[in-house]
């Protein structure tokens, strides 16, 4: 927490202020005596001097105090170290030196969750970024790389069991009832991927051979009552493992790999080496409790916390600027892995997605920054999706840029080179451009500038020659008002309009300037022009192309990811047109949905996501001034008319789509998708038995994903079912905090116009509570994305999620600042909103006593 005069001016950590550690610690041996209300954490430190220097030992330390400090094996009075801004600094003669030191946690009353904590009758840690300095003194940054050794002591009825990173080399029985384990990790690494857990934890055992013959023990550890959820999460890590020697070369490393679910943590799950902690909603899944999105979303996250083995633990990085080193090239790697697990078409439509609704208005607002950051505050407010999965679509780039060989080439160089080091964003394009024989000059601009580009593509056709004229832009983000022209790989095909076939193969046009013109010959029907196939470039492409063009393209293009762009395209014209005030012609999308609906070809999951709508939220990124009322207005005139003139349709696509019984399968999975599309649609017509229907899917489902569906629709309308199916599935599921959460997120979600009372009444709910990040999200992180009811005229919205935010700052300011940034969006609404919204801002920023976390939020937000 900042005191009264350092809230002014928390300080600034630039890049270019990089120095290597004065320190090495090549060993570290660390010994934990294990108590929720008062443990003991003795380290001791081989130090080495790095270089030709004079400068005393430093190690970070925050909320923690020296009980003792020995050098060497002689205990230090007071006067030969000092602590300063946490710090303990001791002057060192030598170039090599045994430190030692001791402090006291209390993990029960740490409600941060970074360091030790406490989580439901566990121990547990979590040390990314800055969190082990609040275990003990260290020198916490990512380039001092050391060996472990970590013994552990603890109540054996409390905690029977014990682990930590590496492998197990000993336990032993102790007096009083108590036991002790210890592990070694070979593998030298950075103190943020230390960890360790203590606890009353059941394990899911199995095995996985690598390629090269090593049997790798694997254990999934989570609460006795949850042990029948962790097969599909078992699966995932299995098939990952598989996964990365097959497409990446790359094996796994120690005897064990260890899982760990806990129900209280700020993030997804952490990489933490051979013992990966996960929030518990990305381990357990079982049909009963976890929709098909969530079986996926457990999968995604098991493979990238394993990938991280490779990108992130083997080679590490240097320093927190190098973040997206590691994130961008690991989420990268996990979107491939699912992409070769199910659908690879609506794979990506889902990445481009979240892409869209997370990213692109990070890079439109005050909080825009490249995906290798200059600067920071509070290094985790950089966990952003900008660093995550724009930082993914800039590895993407060079993969589409140099063909899957070549890429190849150019990680295996990467890896090779920089295995055991703590790399830089550079030696990774440094090793693509020689591995894969790339030139990326121009294209390092994508880690320098911050804005998402925007290209203007226009096509004019002449006789037989079509000419595609190009421009990019790039617009003036926070503290880089002029941009230089991006490298944009743009995959490029032209369709004959009358045959519907592809005039001729794919273009990879590979944009470097502002202005650059391309020329197809020989073509001699009109052509329609399909760009940025597969979303190549992470930009946004604005074309002459006429409604019945993308109508065209909607049917015949042979791009997945393209065709259902054109789609939504053709719905966002639509409903940008109704909403700039036009009389609506509705027509040609119910026809593109209808012969979407109709095509035997097409799978069901590609089906449910084309003929969704664009949300709330996407529709506004599109306005020069957001009209949440207005837009939701438009938005639901369409869907009622989707509704009605396809009911035939949408009863047929429900129908067909029923399955007996409950299936786990890319299928079945598809079907329940559409499923709930369609009823969706049913319901927001007038038909008389919608509710009906869809209180029959709720009580006959399964399965949750229709259970949730069938929730889902019936919390956006009036019925009288409704509260009943609230009631019923609040009273089926209050003692599962997981399913909870959707109860909670459902609600904050409804398109109703009572939403925002809704939200604030669930908010004094027994059942709410600010100490749990999922259930903080689930409410306010939800609210806060559904535009109408968070954007209400009068600011009640804002002002909620500014107290949320206020007190929820107190104890967990990491998890409070992720709830700042739809507060900093006020520019792209009307003067009364924007003036709310800064108000809200402003009353956050005023807090005495906030977190820098918050502060760095909320006050650059303002600006
Ligand atoms: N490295 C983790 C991941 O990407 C992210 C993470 C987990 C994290 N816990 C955190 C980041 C706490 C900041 C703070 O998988
Ligand atoms: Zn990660």
């Amino acid at each position: 927490m900042l005191d009264a005069l350092s809230a002014a001016a928390p300080s600034v950590i630039r890049r270019q202020d990089y120095r290597p550690p004065d320190w090495l610690v090549p060993e570290i041996e660390l010994d934990f005596t294990l108590d929720g209300v008062k443990s003991r954490v003795r380290a001791v430190l081989q130090v080495e001097r790095n270089g030709d220097h004079r400068r005393p030992l430093t190690l970070d330390g925050d909320d923690i105090t020296p009980e003792l400090v020995r050098v060497d094996g002689v205990t230090l009075g007071g006067d030969a170290w000092s602590l300063d801004d946490g710090r303990l600094v001791v002057p060192l003669p030598g170039s090599q030196h045994r430190v030692e030191t001791e402090v006291l946690l209390s993990p029960e009353l740490n409600t941060q969750l970074m360091g030790l904590y406490a989580s439901g009758g566990l121990l547990c840690t979590q040390c990314e970024a800055e969190g082990f300095r609040r275990i003990t003194f260290f020198p916490d940054r990512p380039d001092v790389l050391s060996r472990y050794t970590v013994r552990m002591e603890a109540d054996r009825a409390r905690y029977p069991v014990l682990l930590s990173n590496g492998d197990p080399v000993g336990t032993g029985e102790l007096a009083d009832g108590r036991h002790w384990a210890q592990w070694h990790d070979p593998y030298p690494k950075p103190s943020y991927l230390f960890a360790l857990v203590a606890g009353d934890l059941e394990v899911n055992r199995s095995e996985f051979t690598t390629r090269s013959g090593r049997v790798v023990e694997l254990g999934i550890w989570v609460r006795k009552d949850d042990l029948p959820k962790t097969d599909h999460a078992m699966a995932a890590l299995k098939a990952s493992m598989a996964w990365d020697e097959q497409v990446y070369g790359r094996e796994y490393d120690l005897d064990v790999f260890n899982i760990v679910a806990v129900s209280d943590f700020n993030f997804g799950a952490m990489e933490n080496k051979g013992l990966n902690i996960f929030n518990s909603r990305y381990i357990l899944a079982d049909p009963d409790t976890a929709t098909d999105a969530d079986y996926d979303a457990v999968a995604g996250v098991v493979a990238h916390e394993y990938f991280h083995n490779w990108s992130g633990n083997r080679v590490t990085c240097r320093d927190w600027f190098q973040l997206s080193l590691k994130e961008g090239f690991t989420v990268y790697r996990d979107q491939c892995f699912s992409a070769d697990q199910g659908s690879a078409a609506v794979k990506r439509i889902e990445d481009v997605r979240m892409l869209r609704a997370a990213q692109f208005p990070e890079d439109a607002g005050p909080l825009a920054h490249p995906i290798r950051p200059d600067s920071y505050i509070e290094i985790s407010n950089f966990y952003t999706a900008t660093i995550y999965n724009k930082g993914a679509e800039v590895i993407r780039m060079m993969a589409v840029m140099a063909g899957p060989e070549r890429f190849r080439r150019g990680t295996d160089l990467y890896f090779e080179r920089h295995d055991g080091q703590a790399a830089t964003c550079d030696d990774f394009i440094a090793a693509m451009e020689e591995g894969a024989g790339l030139d990326l000059g121009q294209f390092r601009r994508w880690y320098e500038q911050a804005g998402t580009p925007r290209v203007t593509a226009t096509l004019t056709q002449k006789g037989s020659t079509v000419s595609l004229r190009l421009e990019q832009q790039l617009a003036a983000t926070p503290g880089q008002p002029d941009k230089q022209p991006m490298v944009l790989p743009l995959r490029v095909r032209l369709f004959n309009e009358r045959s519907g076939e592809p005039l001729g193969e794919e273009r990879l046009v590979v944009m470097t300037v502002a202005e650059q013109t391309v020329v197809f010959e020989n073509v001699a029907d009109r052509a329609v022009l399909s760009i940025n196939r597969g979303f190549s470039a992470p930009v946004t492409v604005e074309t002459n192309r006429t409604p019945s063009d993308l109508a065209f393209l909607s049917a015949h293009d042979d791009d997945p990811f393209a065709r259902y762009e054109a789609m939504q395209q053709l719905m966002l014209d639509t409903l940008v047109g109704a909403i700039a005030g036009g009389t609506p012609d509705h027509a040609p999308v119910i026809a593109a949905i209808r012969n979407t609906l109709a095509d035997p070809a097409l799978d069901k999951a590609f089906v449910a996501e084309a003929v969704l709508l664009p949300s709330e939220g996407f529709i506004g990124d599109h306005m020069l001034v957001v009209d949440p009322d207005a837009i939701h207005a438009a938005r639901e005139a369409l869907r009622r008319e989707i509704a009605t003139g396809l009911m035939a349709e949408w009863r047929a696509a429900y129908a067909d789509c029923q399955a007996n019984r409950f299936e786990y399968s890319s299928k079945a999975k598809g079907a329940r998708r559409l499923r709930s599309v369609a009823l969706g649609y049913i319901a927001v017509s007038d038909a008389p038995d919608a509710a009906a229907l869809a209180f029959g899917q709720f009580e006959t489902a399964d399965n949750m994903t229709d259970r949730q569906g069938a929730l889902g629709t019936l919390a956006n309308g009036d019925s009288a079912e409704r509260l009943t199916a609230l009631g019923a599935f609040y009273d089926r599921y209050r003692d599962n905090a997981l399913v909870l959460d959707k109860w909670f997120s459902t609600q904050a979600l409804s398109l109703r116009d009572d939403t925002l009372d809704q939200v604030i009444a669930l908010s004094k709910h027994a059942d709410f509570t600010l100490a749990n990040p999922n259930r903080v999200r689930a409410l306010a992180g939800a609210f806060a994305v559904n535009q109408r009811a968070f954007h209400t005229e009068d600011g009640r919205g804002y002002a909620f999620l500014a107290d949320i935010i206020v007190a929820l700052d107190r104890i967990n300011p990491q998890t409070a600042a992720r709830l700042v940034p739809p507060l900093g969006r006020w520019r792209r609404f009307g003067e009364g909103r924007a003036a709310l919204m800064r108000q809200a801002l402003q009353r956050i920023v005023d807090t005495p006593g906030l977190s820098k976390d918050v502060y760095e939020q909320a006050s650059k937000s303002l600006v």
